[in-house]
């Protein structure tokens, strides 16, 4: 199948954002339940990590979370191409190159967004991974090549900086392309304030996309409401959400509504209502679905504490959501804490 048709732009319309210390395989299992449409983006993971530790440990995934996504960061094209072999062999669907971290650590190691200012390099290492997957003999799918980066950074501040890097690396065989609609400052911003002090351009992103009509664009940063989704979807082929994963996960099942399927549209108070009663009752039934995968992992010895995190957030918004973090935060530290916790932190919520 060619890029260029219908499903591939389909694939992106919704994807959770890689985040270190967020988006393990509990977490993208968890909001696979909220969203079977979506596309799971992995932490990043460096490419000494993955050839020099465990790869079974760092690429281990269930079934369920495809479509799903390897996040790399690197900048040695042999390194990043053998980790390309490694996402195929284990299955992945895409392996993305990230150019968007700002971290000094992730400076020190020549890669994330300071690449930005390479792109030659960038494009060295697409084709590297490009050319690891379709490697004549390899069995299994073949994953896509995808980079995730941002509008620029530092003093770059021309629209052709962004277009030139886009259209080096789409000819080294990257079709797919996030951009965080914002730059990066490489020194005197920590990555959290890089992730909200530099202001959005959403309009670079949507010129890409007129520019690059045969390339899947995805655009990320601040996408925060369904409306923010469907407006930006007028524009490019897909959406990529990061913290609101965390903060409210119920965000991914209205999404996934919004986006893949269409609801009966109800007015004013009654919608409300009619919302707050689905929000509940479906977080409710997320929560149930998730128990089994709790009970077996546990049994595999994760610990609870890592199990309970993606659902933390489930009832935010709702009432009784203090009371649920409360309950599963202090309770699951207890030694031989185990499923109960989550039934008992459910029914204190005394929804009826
Ligand atoms: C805790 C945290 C960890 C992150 N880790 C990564 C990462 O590993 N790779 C990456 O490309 N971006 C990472 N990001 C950036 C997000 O992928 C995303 O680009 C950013 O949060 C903006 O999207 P949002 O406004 O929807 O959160 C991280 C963001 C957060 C909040």
């Amino acid at each position: 199948m060619s890029h260029r048709e219908g499903s591939f732009f389909q694939r992106h319309k919704l994807c959770l954002a890689p985040m270190l210390d967020w988006t393990d395989r509990h977490f993208r299992y968890f909001i696979r339940l909220l969203s079977p449409h979506c596309l799971l983006y992995t932490e990043m993971i460096t490419t000494g990590a993955l050839l020099r530790g465990d790869a079974q440990r760092f690429l281990a995934f269930s079934p369920e979370e495809h479509p799903i996504a390897l996040q790399v960061g690197g900048s040695d094209p042999e390194a990043l191409a053998q980790c390309a072999r490694l996402a195929k062999e284990f299955g992945y669907d895409e392996i993305n190159l990230n150019v968007g971290c700002p971290s000094d650590r992730v400076q020190k190691g020549r890669f994330g967004a300071c690449l930005m200012k390479e792109p030659a390099l960038v494009a060295e290492c697409v084709a590297a991974m490009k050319s690891a997957v379709e490697a004549v003999g390899a069995s299994g799918a073949r994953p896509l090549v995808s980079v995730k980066c941002r509008i620029g950074v530092d003093e770059q501040e021309e629209y052709s900086y962004l277009e030139n890097f886009v259209d080096l690396i789409q000819r080294a065989g990257c079709h797919q392309i996030i951009v965080h609609a914002r730059k990066a400052w490489l020194s005197g911003l920590s990555p959290k304030e890089n992730r909200e002090i530099p202001p959005l351009n959403y309009p670079w992103v949507y010129q890409l996309k007129r520019d690059f009509p045969e390339l899947t664009i995805v655009i990320n940063g601040a996408i925060k409401t369904v409306s923010d989704a469907l407006m930006h979807l007028e524009h490019v082929d897909g959406v990529m959400v990061g913290r609101p994963a965390y903060e409210n996960p119920y965000f991914f099942r209205e999404l996934e509504e919004a986006l893949f399927s269409v609801t009966s549209p109800l007015a004013g108070e009654v919608a409300r209502l009619a919302r707050e009663r689905d929000q509940r009752q479906g977080a409710i039934t997320v929560v149930q679905r998730y128990l089994p995968y709790v009970e077996e992992q546990l049994s595999a010895g994760v610990r609870l504490s890592t199990l309970v995190r993606p659902m933390l957030g489930i009832f935010n918004g709702l009432p009784g959501s203090r009371l649920w973090r409360r309950h599963l935060s202090t309770h699951c530290h207890v030694p031989g804490a185990d499923i109960q916790v989550v039934t008992k932190a459910l029914s204190s919520l005394n929804y009826s």
